[in-house]
């Protein structure tokens, strides 16, 4: 190999027309693209996008309805791939994105949070020398048997530019050898969607009144629960104690349950979707973006495995147990009202009890949690793609 392939320009450098492409495929992603689609229509000049959605959710419930209440626009494309394997999902991302890539052209592509998709297109980008934006980069649960740490550490390895929530993020990026000054602390987007809706959230008490539940079950307080990691509820071995563990719960407080598609497909599968029967239990399909701000905003208590809640709960400052043994977002136990129980039965009740009993953890709202976070995405990254068209004439010399 000769000296000049192994230093030819990094990048191919797309006219400045040409868009940022902006990845969307599950429901945690809409509330991270939403904020920055609208901070690069309105960066000065503006940065052009074109929105791709892969597919992997395609519910009205998991999809319609969230990009809705975010006023995301209608994607530009939508690759349709659905459900399926990890790697027949992460390949018919593959193979259907580069086409796009073909017929669009693309300043670079952008990514954000852990999915399927987000890696699948980081892949296909990066092979392509697309320059490769991630957006919460360098979270790290240090469990490789979740799907998602594989897809943060592949996807941060193949990014170019790495936006990052908290500071330990950098720790966890030069540990694995990326360059820090490739990562750059902006803060969390997701919370931009938090702040900018959370006048709009839907009550509790509108909504269960909308579902025919009865709102007067929750006068005296109510909880809130998501369960979907497979770890919790793949197998009956551990999904049925954590429904004993919630059954117990929901004895002193009412919970609120939104239920995942996975989750429902599993109880019904292990004959226990009737163990939610009950007084103590309010189930409802999954909640569109401004029904679960509402939910939780109003909630004593949110019981969840979910990354994103345990953050809009620390920025909301309601108490949050999290039923996992590990976290990749450590600031939300370190500062704000998080506290991580693991999944045995005891400790969730046992959390839960003193949350009542003591209305939980203060938390404060952590650095750059501030609303503001695409802004500070879109103004770096006009100026690093810059940057990177003016380097261009000399990197090609190389
Ligand atoms: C995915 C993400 C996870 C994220 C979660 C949020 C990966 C590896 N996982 O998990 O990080 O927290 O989204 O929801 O990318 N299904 C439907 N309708 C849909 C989508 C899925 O019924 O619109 C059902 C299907 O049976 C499917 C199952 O849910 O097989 C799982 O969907 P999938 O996208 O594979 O993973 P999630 O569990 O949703």
């Amino acid at each position: 190999m000769s000296l000049s392939t192994l230093t030819a320009p990094p990048f191919s450098i797309a006219p400045s027309a040409a868009p940022v492409i902006c990845i969307v495929g599950a429901r945690p992603n809409y509330m991270k693209v939403a904020p920055i689609i609208k901070a690069f229509a309105a960066h000065n000049p503006p940065i052009p996008t074109l929105l791709v959605h892969t597919g992997q959710h395609y519910d009205p419930a998991m999809k319609d309805r969230l990009f809705a209440d975010l006023d995301l626009p209608e994607p530009d494309v939508n690759l349709a791939v659905g459900s399926g394997s990890h790697a027949v999902q992460t390949a018919e991302v593959m193979k259907r994105f580069e086409p796009v890539i073909d017929q669009h052209g693309a300043r670079a592509v952008l990514v954000v949070g852990d999915v399927n998709s987000t890696l699948a297109c980081a892949l296909v980008a990066s092979k392509r020398h697309i320059p490769v934006v991630h957006v919460e980069s360098g979270l790290r649960s240090y469990d490789r048997r979740m799907p998602e740490e594989i897809n943060r550490i592949l996807t941060d390895q193949l990014s170019d530019v790495l936006y990052t929530t908290e500071r330990s993020a950098h720790d966890n990026l030069a540990r694995e050898g990326i360059p820090d000054e490739r990562a750059v602390f902006v803060g969390n987007v997701m919370i931009d969607s938090l702040r900018a809706s959370l006048p709009k959230a839907v009550p509790a008490a509108e909504l269960l009144a909308a579902a025919g539940l009865d709102a007067r079950r929750i006068a005296s307080g109510y909880g809130v629960v998501t369960l979907h990691r497979p770890s919790n509820v793949d197998s009956a071995d551990t999904l049925g104690p954590i429904i004993d563990a919630l059954r117990e719960v929901s004895q002193a407080l009412p919970l609120i349950v939104a239920l995942h598609p996975r989750t429902r497909n599993n109880l019904e599968r292990f004959g226990m979707l009737d163990r939610l029967d009950g007084d103590g239990f309010l189930i409802l399909p999954p909640q569109g973006y401004l029904e679960m701000l509402g939910l939780m905003s109003g909630a004593r208590l949110v019981l969840t495995d979910s990354g994103g809640i345990q953050e809009e709960t620390t920025a909301l400052g309601v108490p949050c147990v999290t039923i996992r043994e590990n976290t990749e977002r450590p600031i939300t136990v370190e500062q704000g009202t998080n506290t991580l129980v693991g999944i045995a039965p005891e400790a969730i009740v046992a959390a839960a009890r003193t949350i009542l009993a003591t209305g939980g953890k203060a938390g404060r709202i952590p650095e750059y949690w501030d609303g503001h976070t695409a802004e500070r995405i879109a103004a770096h990254l006009y100026d690093w793609l810059d940057a990177q068209a003016s380097a261009e004439p000399q990197a090609a010399r190389v």
